[in-house]
This record gives C-alpha cells, sequence and structure tokens, in this order.
C-alpha cells in the first residue's frame, strides 16, 4: 500500500467506525476509484451481443451502505482470503483492502473493461493484497484462487446460480470456506444440502439479509 493509499486507509477506517458514509460518488473518489466513468464506456449492447442476457452483468457494483454492512458482519470472523465473486469495478475489494490490511482480496469478474479498471486502480495505489482476474464463474476453465470466505454479492440470475454453486460444491471439497450471500439467490443457496448455515456476531438476518454458509462440499 503506497504513502496515499495509506492516508485514504485512515479516513475510510473512521469513516467505517462512525457508519455515516457518504454519497456512493463521493465514496468512490475518496478511495481513488473512477466507477461512473467505466461504467459509462461499456457497450451493454455489444456485452448483451458477446454474452447474451443469461448473466447479471448490467447491474454494476453495490452501494458502499452494503458493503460496509458486509465487513461489519464478517469481523467476528476475519477471514484470512477474501475472493468477490463477480467483483464489479472492484468497490468490495478496494473498500475491504484498505480496511483490513492484513486481508488479502481477489476479485474475479466477467467484464473486461471492469477488470482492466480494477487492476489499473489496484496498481495506483499500491494494494499489493489484492488481485482480480477475468473470467466466468460457471467454467472450470477460468480458475478460483484459494481462499477462506468466498462472497457473492448480487452477482448471478437464478439460470446461472446453479452452476456456479455447482462449480463451488467440488472447490469447497478441497478448499472449504465460508459463503456470505445476499439478497437474491439467498433462497436457493440456502436450500443447498452442502451448505451449512452458520450464525455468529450480530444477528445473522437483518434488513440487507447477508448469510453466511459453510462450504466443505
Ligand atoms: C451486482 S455486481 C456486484 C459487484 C461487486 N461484487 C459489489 O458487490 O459491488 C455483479 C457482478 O458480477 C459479474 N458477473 C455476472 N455473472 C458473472 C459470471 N458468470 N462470472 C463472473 N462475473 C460475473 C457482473 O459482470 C457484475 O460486475
Amino acid at each position: 500500500m503506497n504513502k496515499k493509499a495509506k492516508k485514504i486507509a485512515k479516513t475510510l477506517r473512521k469513516i467505517h467506525r462512525k457508519g455515516k458514509l457518504p454519497e456512493d460518488d463521493v465514496m468512490d473518489a475518496l478511495l481513488g476509484i473512477q466507477i461512473e466513468k467505466v461504467e459509462d464506456k461499456i457497450p451493454l449492447p455489444e456485452l448483451v451481443r458477446q454474452y447474451g442476457v443469461k448473466h447479471r452483468i448490467y447491474q454494476g457494483d453495490n452501494p458502499y451502505f452494503y458493503i460496509h454492512r458486509l465487513f461489519e458482519k464478517l469481523e467476528p470472523y476475519r477471514p484470512e482470503k477474501i475472493l468477490d465473486l463477480g467483483s464489479g469495478c472492484g468497490r468490495v475489494l478496494f473498500y475491504g483492502a484498505l480496511l483490513w490490511e492484513e486481508v488479502d482480496f481477489y476479485g474475479v469478474e466477467m467484464i473486461p473493461q471492469r477488470v482492466k479498471a480494477t487492476n489499473k486502480w489496484i496498481k495506483k495505489l499500491g494494494l499489493d493484497s489484492v488481485q482480480c482476474f477475468q473470467g466466468d464463474a460457471t467454467k472450470k476453465k477460468d480458475a478460483l484462487p484459494v481462499v477462506d470466505c468466498i462472497c457473492i454479492m448480487n452477482s448471478f440470475f437464478p439460470y446461472v446460480l446453479p452452476k456456479a454453486l455447482k462449480r463451488l460444491k467440488k472447490h469447497a471439497k478441497k478448499n472449504p470456506f465460508l459463503l456470505v450471500t445476499v439478497s437474491t439467490g439467498n433462497l436457493f443457496i440456502a436450500e443447498q444440502d452442502w451448505l451449512e448455515e452458520v450464525y455468529f456476531g450480530a444477528p445473522a438476518k437483518d434488513e440487507f439479509d447477508f448469510r453466511f454458509f459453510w462450504a466443505c462440499g
């Protein structure tokens, strides 16, 4: 982490502790990431032509109040390595890496423009603890990093989610992890017999509907 990132991290930790987050564009600017500019340049019709309509590729990064809550919820567990599956332009990765310096963060994201932007900002902030890869979470050929926590922050439509979970089930047999999910998809995920719901820290269910599962295949 370079000097500039260390300064940003100090401010972010204060904001995180107080829980009073400014608007998302202000947070992006604080973290030094220009998501809006990148998203504006992604040609959606071209994405549809290339990937079809089955993947949830149109929704960009989650609002920061969600991401703030994610890290509040993860605090009692404190994973060592976190993968954001469908990492968008990296809000989770940057927020996390600046908040928790000792944790390694990984992103896998399907849309190359988002990966390129994420990697550019990783370099700019000198964040050795963050890596982002281009890949489709459902495809065997696209490697999944070995981690102890995987987040699915609303990344898959119902057609794709079973495929991604099938892959994660196999992955979990060798590399068990905590699976964090949110919002749509939660009900389907909770039905999987290879996942065991876990509760720790604050009540597991609240208005954000974060859920935690132990995944060991
Ligand atoms: C709702 S955004 C979440 C972004 C980020 N995780 C966050 O919480 O801010 C979902 C992301 O998943 C990506 N995505 C959708 N299907 C995917 C797939 N099969 N493999 C990898 N990424 C995918 C989309 O392109 C999009 O950037």
